[in-house]
């Protein structure tokens, strides 16, 4: 047993695609989430940047006393994560290799991944992908625009912004006639229904986000830290507006959000 709270974070509302699977999950843990808002989107930025921002991320939430921290962004997961995670006291969960080993399970033969540009670039799940299932076609776009599209809160359904936006960035994805796709930015989920409407019923989208969340779950389990009580509590942080951020998490997680504000993070370390 260990009653310690997990850690989470993102640029900003990605994340949240994670915890909502946590709090479905294990609705007994403590969550401390923090979505970094004040310098999203982090796909366009350097590799610099993004450990510098991962580190003090990290750092912020290690003075909650976190047992485990689950990395939820494709793009810190996929680039930086490797030179972070020694440094850290507690465990780091990136959403990589999850979501790619749930892919293998399934048996698809094409699939298309869809993340950011840094993501993208780093060819890290192709990688995975190709690692755990050697002949699978994969077919990789990035669609960097989607993270704004989510961030201004273009994500509710009917939302004509939102479809446009989506049918720009995926039209090749669909020309390319996948069986799954991977949302390798977690991001990317909160626009589901539009992406499902844009490529098709017949196209599984896969949320790295939720695989994230299935892996620590079981890590926790199996290792007995799981907390010892039926109902956690749960702090939302963000650097940027707590009303923006709190007003777009309740319509995403649909129960209320009391958000709160932490300054925006400069060079830290992983030693809290
Ligand atoms: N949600 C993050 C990811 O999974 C970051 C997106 C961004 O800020 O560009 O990649």
């Amino acid at each position: 047993m260990d009653a310690r709270p997990i850690g989470l974070f993102d640029s900003g509302l990605g994340g949240l695609t994670a915890a909502r699977a946590l709090e479905e999950l294990l609705p007994g843990e403590n969550l401390i989430y923090f979505g970094d808002s004040a310098n999203a989107p982090y796909g366009v930025r350097s590799l610099p940047d993004l450990e510098r921002l991962a580190r003090a991320n990290a750092a912020f939430l290690l003075r909650y006393d976190v047992k485990a921290i689950l990395v939820a962004c494709g793009t810190v997961s996929s680039t930086v994560l490797p030179s972070v995670r020694p440094a850290c006291p507690v465990p780091m969960f990136d959403v990589v290799r999850p979501a790619c080993a749930r892919a293998a399970e399934a048996g698809f033969r094409r699939i298309a991944v869809a993340a950011t540009e840094a993501t993208i670039r780093s060819g890290a799940f192709d990688r995975q992908l190709r690692m755990e299932c050697p002949g699978l076609q994969v077919f990789s776009k990035a669609c960097q625009s989607l993270v704004v599209t989510v961030e201004q809160g273009h994500f509710r359904p009917g939302d004509k912004a939102a479809e446009a936006a989506v049918a720009a960035e995926l039209e090749p994805v669909r020309a390319f006639g996948p069986q799954a796709v991977l949302l390798a930015c977690t991001h990317f989920p909160l626009l589901q229904d539009q992406i499902s409407a844009f490529l098709g019923d017949g196209v599984e989208l896969i949320s790295v986000g939720m695989e994230a969340a299935r892996a620590l779950r079981d890590y926790l389990q199996q290792n007995d830290l799981l907390a010892p009580r039926s109902r956690g509590e749960h702090r939302w942080f963000t650097s940027g507006s707590a009303r923006d951020f709190g007003v777009l998490a309740e319509v995403f997680l649909g129960h209320s959000v009391r958000a709160e504000h932490a300054r925006a993070l400069s060079a830290g370390d992983c030693d809290g």
